[in-house]
């Protein structure tokens, strides 16, 4: 049975602050960060939305009544939680009216969730071929202002549903996997910003793709030419060329004129929206599918996904026949051309506006945020969601 990818959309904040300008502020050169790091715009979430709301919009663009119907799971994976209970997804549940015969968890292993969740609903759905699976990926990136991580914040959420004989791409087995106990990247529960060993995770994350790209090798006989695309986890877009670079040279010329052309669409919407966390890797695929027009139904692409911690992961898919009219280039092209540049000071300003731990009863502004779904206050220490639309 074929089972993969049949549906994916995602979600970013109205805001955006320009990275050059951080720069200058920061008093940095901009050339670091546009070329060392390789960023152009970050994503500001304002405080009506959280991993919750984020989540619930992308998949609102993305399900139609039907799908609501047949979606028997929804995994959630985040490493911005809200609860340390409940899992995010239920309120999805609620949100988007999904039908109440589903499983509902959240998963968590850094950025590496929702690669996790992937693999679950291709199980889940071997077994029960007619289920539909909802994969959430939703996150806020927060460093902290004046911090080295800084420049590789941002906000947003993927939505991706996995079924049998998928639109978009099917999902090869074998793959290969990799989890050593390191502290490269964490967060503590008393903290709403990561601690980091910068150069550490980079490291790591170089290390573990060797890793798994040598395994998956070894399992499958695949080597470069197999591949018309490989897409990376991307906390910053500089980190996947690192990756890529490390294997370049196996291939020939063609080989690297190839991957390198593609990795550079596949890098476009990462480089404006910043470090989306769980859904990065994903958000690097929306991307080289909806811009590129060359790509034909057939073509084999890899994926390397890593979550600090860490675990690592390489696997293969197989674009479908027809896959580009599944996407949903349109509304993303809006969803990005819409959005407003905001100063420094103004990034600053919103950064720090974060509830007080605890506070019991809150109503916050959801008429600033154009988003259709927003995170509207807190009763009773209940956390509260708007969808608009309803
Ligand atoms: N023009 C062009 N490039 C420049 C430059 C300039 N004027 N000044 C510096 N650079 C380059 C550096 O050479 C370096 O490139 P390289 O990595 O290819 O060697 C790059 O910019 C970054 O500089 P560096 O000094 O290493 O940055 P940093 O110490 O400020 O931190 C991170 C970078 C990524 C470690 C930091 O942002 C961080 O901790 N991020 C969060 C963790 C993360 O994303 N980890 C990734 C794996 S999960």
């Amino acid at each position: 049975m074929k089972i993969g990818i049949d549906k994916i959309g995602f979600y970013t904040p109205h805001m955006y602050v320009d990275i050059k300008e951080l720069a200058i502020a920061r008093n940095v050169e901009p050339e670091k960060f546009t070329i060392g790091i390789g960023q152009e715009k970050m994503a500001v979430p304002p405080i009506t939305q959280d991993s919750v709301s984020l989540a619930a919009n992308a998949a609102l663009e993305i399900l139609t009544d039907e799908d609501k119907k047949t979606i028997d799971y929804v995994i959630f994976a985040t490493e911005s939680g809200i609860d340390h209970s409940k899992a995010a997804s239920i309120y999805i549940h609620e949100l988007l009216d999904l039908n109440s015969s589903a499983r509902s968890i959240e998963v968590k292993q850094a950025c590496y969730g929702a690669t996790a969740g992937i693999q679950i609903a291709k199980g889940h759905i071997a077994l029960n071929p007619e289920s539909k699976v909802l994969i959430l990926g939703s996150d806020i990136a927060r460093y902290g202002l004046h911090t080295t991580g800084e420049v590789t914040q941002g906000a947003g959420a993927v939505a991706i549903l996995v079924s049998k004989d998928p639109k978009i791409m099917t999902i090869e087995s074998p793959s290969a996997y990799q989890t050593e106990q390191v502290m490269d990247f964490w967060r503590p529960i008393y903290s709403d910003t990561a601690y980091v060993q910068g150069k550490l995770s980079v490291d790591q994350y170089l290390s573990f793709f060797q890793s798994v790209w040598k395994e998956h090798k070894e399992k499958t006989g695949f080597e470069l030419k197999d591949f018309e695309s490989i897409f990376f986890h991307l906390p910053y877009t500089k980190m996947g060329l690192k990756a890529l670079r490390t294997v370049i040279d196996e291939g020939t010329e063609a080989d690297k004129d190839r991957l390198l052309a593609n990795f550079e669409i596949s890098k476009r919407y990462n480089t404006i929206v910043g470090n989306i966390y769980t859904g990065a890797l994903y958000l690097s695929l929306i991307s080289l599918l909806e811009l590129n027009d060359t790509i034909e139904p057939g073509a084999r692409i890899g994926l390397f996904s890593y979550g600090s911690g860490a675990v690592g992961e390489f696997f293969s898919g197989i674009l479908q026949p027809n896959y580009r009219d599944a996407l949903f280039a349109d509304q993303h092209e809006k969803l990005l051309a819409d959005r407003k540049e905001i100063s420094v000071a103004k990034y600053e300003e919103v950064f720090q506006d974060t509830l007080p731990v605890g506070i019991d009863n809150i109503a916050l502004p959801i008429d600033e945020d154009p988003a259709t779904i927003c995170f509207s206050g807190i009763k009773d220490h209940m956390r509260q969601y708007v969808n608009k639309n309803k």
